[in-house]
């Protein structure tokens, strides 16, 4: 699991000069971010001032890291694309796939078992191309990479959009879909339009029942789930300087429910000692040489109003300790208005169930401050009125809080410890009733709580709070309670108050394990043969796409007029689907049955113009593609919003839709539809969607003088003879109709790898 010295101490070595050049070229002092975007400008990237929201610019990052969900889909795309190794250090992490319903020992067994085939795939694959790989039960992507990876100055990317988390290292971490990571392992740029920038300036010192997840919570509730899109939050300030770093993790890692790109915070000590404790004094050091490059120039936080396009100061000595939800992490309730929004919402206050760990706080801060809370269940005489469940983010916390006897005490108060996984944060919570959809209360220290996203159970009302909240609120197994002022009844009908936490940012003892769970890659990985069975239902390696015909197309029929939001999910669902994420043609059951078909105003209901009936729409698209006779979709505004999950533009791309024309595109929908060799237009006159009618047969024409900016045009042969044309837009540059014309991106890489 080495961490790749050389490679930093290379980027370490080139970053004073880079950031001197960016400093010249901008001619102004530089905020951390814009000094981290610089240094990994790609070398095809010519360097400029880039005009912030505005310019695509490309990056080569240092370090790839995917987990199971996500993986096998970057991965089976990668072995498409002919290279013998990774050109970047890059990890795989098995923490998604694992149900949480018995406890640890019993629930990691069942999903060796279940997923056998997957795990088993991955481990090949990586150790075949110079992976690393962490089994089941090692930990949770994030967790793991802030333990072991991450970096100051560093900048990565992570197929899961709490990749995030690592900003509190000082990375520029980003979540991407499967297929960038693929670019980036197959040593290709990577694009992103250089964000815009927030500062939050944090004065004061957290103290008493304050965490730094309430410093998230806060932003989120000034900011809310839009207000970072398209930006880097950089945290600074003598408040900054006071958190823990992996207190800065937590609030990084929360970034993506405000829509952040990144968030991420200047070295300082916090991070030097993390470094030194997790083993890696050597990367401490180094930083520690060059750490005036490490963090934003002062000029900036002297004047950050400036060098930032907005900014928000914290006074953390003020800060009260909240509570965000319930549904949505961005509504945000100070502890002590808890009890009068709760009744006048009418939200069940009686609480369930309190979990906590996940990627997002399962440090050993956060755990030895929770337990300080659970310890005094027994000195008070008292008794925890809610279930307890924790999820810890590593072997390594769990094997030290084990260690330190902190398990015992969350045990003595019944806390149920889970796999190091991601269990109930992602939906993978076999919780007991749920089925029965009843209005309850929940409250945990993730990150997101829409519904059904920890249980499956729409009416489960969640809040997001620090473990240490939660600790305190599930032992009164009461929303309102507020610990700051409020008693409890003891066991012997006593009034009793519990005192604030306390707790070490670090192990006293050091961090202990016995097997991380790691396996390295092989030096030499040329004769590992990966065995994908034929049979299997989970896995499918995949096939090249086909390359463009050479001609206009033309005799296509419209496979669905979506109408209305037509987001990622429902392109390719989640949930029960997520186990056919490396199995392209099983997965394609699936597509785009969320979506609402603008002629009957159903889902999954699109009439077969082969037969006149109206069928499910992957089945229909499926007759079309048996007949040889290609598709196109039509979408409405933002299609394709969400999630960066690739899924939603290789189904309609494997089952043979030629091309979506909508209003307008979500940006990393249309770079990954323009990826697999789709066509994505939109049209010039919004109005054309209302002349698309559900018996056309439509011709797309232009290909044949495909160029950057110049239209193409559709012509409509409605069922009673006439026709309709007109002009429709793209965004395609010269390379990207390379893209299109040899059938997808990623033929290109494996034929110049080839050559
Ligand atoms: Fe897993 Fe939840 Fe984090 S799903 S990666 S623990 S956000």
């Amino acid at each position: 699991m080495a961490f790749d010295i050389d490679m930093i101490k290379k980027v370490y070595s080139e970053l004073p000069d880079r950031i001197a050049k960016a400093r010249a070229v901008t001619g102004t002092p530089l905020t951390l971010a814009e000094k981290v975007l610089y240094a990994h400008l790609h070398s095809d990237q010519p360097l400029k001032k880039f005009q912030r929201a505005h310019d695509y610019v490309n990056f080569a990052p240092d370090r790839v890291a995917m987990q199971d969900a996500t993986a096998q889909m970057a991965l089976l795309q990668f072995m498409q694309a002919g290279r013998p190794k990774v050109a970047v250090p890059s990890t795989v992490h098995c923490d998604h796939l694992i149900i949480a319903k018995e406890g640890a020992a019993k629930d990691l067994a069942f999903a060796k078992e279940e997923s056998k085939e997957v795990y088993d795939f991955l481990g090949s694959v990586s150790n075949k191309y110079g992976i690393g790989f962490w089994r089941p039960g090692a930990g949770i992507i994030h967790q793991v990479v802030l333990e072991n990876y991450a970096f100051p100055g560093g900048m990565m990317i992570g197929t899961d959009s709490h990749t995030v988390n690592a900003g509190g290292l000082g990375m520029i971490a980003i979540g991407v879909g499967g297929a960038d990571a693929c670019d980036v392992m197959a040593g290709l740029p990577w694009e992103l339009k250089w964000p815009k920038l927030i500062g939050v300036k944090l004065t004061g010192k957290l103290s008493g029942w304050s965490a730094p997840k309430d410093i998230i919570l806060k932003v989120a509730g000034i900011l809310t789930v839009k207000g970072g899109t398209g930006a880097i939050v950089e945290y600074f300030g003598e408040g900054a300087q006071s958190i823990s770093c992996t207190g800065k993790g937590t609030i990084c890692n929360m970034g993506a429910e405000i829509g952040a790109t990144n968030s991420t915070f200047g070295y300082d000590d916090s991070m030097g000692r993390y470094l030194r404790a997790t083993g890696r004094t050597e990367v401490a050091d180094v930083a520690d040489s060059i750490k005036e490059h490490l963090t934003g120039d002062p000029e900036v936080y002297a004047d950050p109003e400036k060098y930032f396009d907005q900014v928000i100061e914290i006074n953390l000595s003020e800060l009260e300790p909240h509570l965000n939800g319930p549904f949505t992490p961005d509504l945000a309730t100070p502890v002590s208005k808890m009890k009068e929004v709760a009744d006048a919402q009418g939200w069940p206050e009686r609480v369930e169930v309190g979990l906590i760990g996940s990627c997002t706080n399962s440090s050993y801060e956060d755990l030895s401050r929770a337990v300080s809370l659970a310890k005094q269940v027994s000195e008070k005489n008292l008794k925890a009125k809610s279930e307890f469940l924790i999820n810890p983010g590593s072997e390594q916390i769990r094997f030290t809080v084990e260690r330190d006897g902190i398990l015992d005490v969350f045990e003595s108060i019944g806390a149920k410890i889970l796999t190091n996984a991601c269990g109930p944060c992602i939906g993978m919570w076999d919780r007991v009733g749920a089925e029965k959809k009843e209005k309850n209360t929940i409250v945990h220290s993730f990150n997101r709580n829409f519904a059904k996203r920890a249980d499956g159970n729409p009416n489960t009302f969640a809040f997001v709070a620090s473990p240490e909240l939660v600790t305190a609120i599930a032992i009164a197994g009461d929303l309102t309670f507020n610990p700051m002022t409020d008693y409890l009844i003891n066991e012997a009908g006593e009034k009793v108050k519990l005192d604030p936490p306390t707790g070490d940012e670090l192990p006293t003892k050091g961090f202990d394990v016995e097997d991380p769970g790691y396996q390295a890659p092989a030096e030499d990985g040329s004769g590992i043969q990966i065995q994908v069975s034929p049979d299997s239902k989970r896995l499918q390696l995949l096939s090249p796409f086909l390359e463009w015909e050479g001609t206009d197309l033309k005799g296509l029929k419209l496979l669905i007029k979506a109408k209305g939001k037509c987001t990622t999910d429902h392109i390719s669902m989640a949930g029960p689907w997520l186990k056919f994420r490396g199995h392209l043609d099983n997965i394609s059951n699936n597509m785009l049955i969320g979506a609402v078909n603008y002629f009957n105003e159903k889902t999954d209901s699109v009439k077969n113009q082969l037969t006149g009936e109206y069928g499910p729409v992957p089945a229909t698209q499926r007759a079309y593609k048996a007949a040889g006779i290609g598709t196109i979709v039509v979408g409405d505004e933002n299609y394709g919003e969400g999630s960066s999950r690739e899924h939603a533009a290789m189904e309609p791309r494997h089952l043979g839709v030629r091309a979506i024309i909508a209003k307008s595109f979500a940006r990393i929908h249309e770079t990954n539809l323009k990826k697999q060799g789709m066509l994505g237009l939109t049209f010039q006159d919004k109005n054309d969607y209302d002349k698309i009618q559900e018996d056309d047969v439509i011709d797309i024409l232009g290909l044949t003088t495909f160029t950057p900016e110049k239209p193409l045009t559709i012509v409509l042969h409605h069922a009673d003879g006439t026709t309709e044309q007109f002009d429709v837009n793209h965004t395609y540059n010269e390379q990207q109709i390379e893209w299109f014309k040899h059938g997808a991106a990623l033929n290109i890489i494996r034929k110049s790898f080839e050559q």
